[in-house]
């Protein structure tokens, strides 16, 4: 019994990090599938016609999570046309957040 205890203890203290696993790479297709075409990729420089690496942008003064989320919920010049779904604008902060480690 006291073994079963203790699996279940350990089983649920993942479960939280399983499941932000999943959101950060559900949030990796997302972005490899729409927001590559202008952002450059990591180590890359940005020029006139493309935006900055993503890695890159969340290293920039005051981009935390409550700043990424507004940032994502409002969709950005000159990407108009990209609009993402509740679920996959949530992916995507776990994906950001995650480049911050
Ligand atoms: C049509 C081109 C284009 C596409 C597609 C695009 N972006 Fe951008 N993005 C830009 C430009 C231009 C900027 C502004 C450059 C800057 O902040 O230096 C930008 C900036 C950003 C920033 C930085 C905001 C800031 O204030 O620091 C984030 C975060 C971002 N984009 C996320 C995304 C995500 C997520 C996607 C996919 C859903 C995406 N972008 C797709 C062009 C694009």
């Amino acid at each position: 019994m006291r073994n079963i205890l203790g699996l279940a203890f350990v089983l649920a203290s993942c479960l939280p990090a399983l499941a932000d696993e999943a959101a950060i790479s559900r949030g990796a297709s997302v972005v490899d599938e729409w927001c590559r075409d202008c952002h450059v990729q990591a180590g890359e420089t940005a020029t006139e016609n493309m935006a900055p690496a993503y890695e890159d942008i969340v290293k920039r003064d005051g981009r935390d999570r409550a700043y990424l989320k507004k940032y994502l919920k409002d969709d950005h010049f000159p990407m108009t046309t990209f609009r993402l779904y509740d679920k996959e604008k949530a992916d995507v902060l776990e994906w950001l957040e995650s480049l911050k480690k």
